[in-house]
């Protein structure tokens, strides 16, 4: 028979599958190596779910899997994860809880607010544990922080609008108007507006709002605030952390500072925070992911809030806008200028 270039095609085709068999099975002659450990039929599936990649969502993922690890539960050995960025858009949230549900897993983990309220809409049967929910009780997401009372717990990253607004004041204290850049989708940054303009009432300072839907309104709403306010503040907002390079170079060059809620955005041009330790905050995560793993209940497992607080200037971006930080503020602070 004559070989055409089919079959050719078919015969490599099928020594490429009995290899490929032989590998699967074992039986390649080789030197014996361990199967793949995702293969293993009784490992537990994690469904790890993330609103979207920005630095601050991304240290705390990569952190929760450490800590996973060094709890004894090592991905493709006796747990398989299966991690999945939303790209922030809540139909994709939605689509990829159904699925997790679905599988079904042994244990969905939800980074950030649109994340664990998506989770908990798509099943009330599998553990949820949230990662860095600023405010756990406005995002219903639990009865109370002591005794969630279902299938959902985690760590909250709430942070103060009064300290990082004492601390803006101390390093620009001629502030007057505040303009507020924020997602009023989220949850998390809404809870945080509330105590910033509870702090403007009380200390007689004027808030400016200009709240967007997406990605794409943030650079003008950011012109829009660096027009009418002394100082722009964002909380710990996905959608601006997902944005900071433009918010800052519009800011920047109107000379307005910008102060914001995470670490993550100082490090990316925020000029100043005052927030929390987010490696921290992924291995707590971690400890209460292992903790249900080993059959703990979520009901009965009190949400985690960071107490500690640090505070984290960018000193380069202080010299584009002619700022100095006071002694007083550079001896408590982190500088993430150049980081
Ligand atoms: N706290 C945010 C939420 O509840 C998530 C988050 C964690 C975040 N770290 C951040 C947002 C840093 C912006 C910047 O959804």
């Amino acid at each position: 028979m004559k070989k055409t270039k089919a079959t050719r095609r078919f015969a490599l085709a099928l020594a490429m599958m009995l290899v490929l068999l032989a590998a699967l099975t074992g039986c390649g002659g080789g030197a014996a190596e361990e199967p793949a450990g995702n293969e293993t039929p009784d490992a537990l599936k994690i469904g790890i779910v993330q609103i979207v990649e920005h630095p601050s969502l991304d240290t705390i993922r990569e952190n929760i899997i450490a800590q996973l690890a060094e709890e004894g539960f090592v991905d493709g050995e006796n747990i398989v994860i299966d991690y999945k960025n939303a790209q922030n858009e809540m139909a994709n949230l939605k689509t990829i809880c159904q699925a997790f549900a679905a599988a079904p897993v042994d244990l969905i983990i939800a980074i950030a607010t649109p994340s664990a309220q998506a989770a908990l809409g798509e099943t009330t049967e599998i553990p949820i544990i949230f990662s860095a929910v600023t405010d756990p009780l406005a995002a219903e997401l639990v009865d109370s922080l002591e005794v969630p009372g279902g299938n959902v717990t985690g760590t909250s990253d709430a942070v103060s609008a009064q300290m990082i607004m004492d601390l803006a004041r101390e390093i620009t204290p001629d502030i007057k108007t505040i303009g507020a850049l924020y997602n009023s989708s989220e949850v998390n940054s809404v809870s945080v507006i509330n105590d910033l303009k509870a702090y403007a009432e009380a200390n007689g300072l004027k808030v400016v709002e200009s709240p967007v839907t997406n990605t794409s309104e943030v650079q003008q709403s950011a012109q829009f605030l660096a027009g009418k306010a002394d100082a722009v503040f964002s909380p710990i907002d996905n959608t601006v952390a997902s944005s900071m390079p433009i918010i800052v170079e519009t800011l920047n060059n109107a000379g307005v500072p910008f102060y914001v809620g995470a670490d993550s955005m100082v490090s990316e041009g925020g000029l100043a925070t005052y927030g929390i330790n987010y490696v921290i905050l992924g291995k707590e995560t971690g400890k209460m992911a292992a903790a249900v793993l080993n059959g703990a209940d979520t009901s009965t497992m009190p949400v985690m809030t960071m107490t500690d607080m640090d505070i984290y200037v960018n000193t380069v971006t202080a010299e584009v806008l002619g700022i100095t930080i006071p002694d007083s503020v550079m001896a408590k602070a982190t500088d993430l200028g150049g980081k």
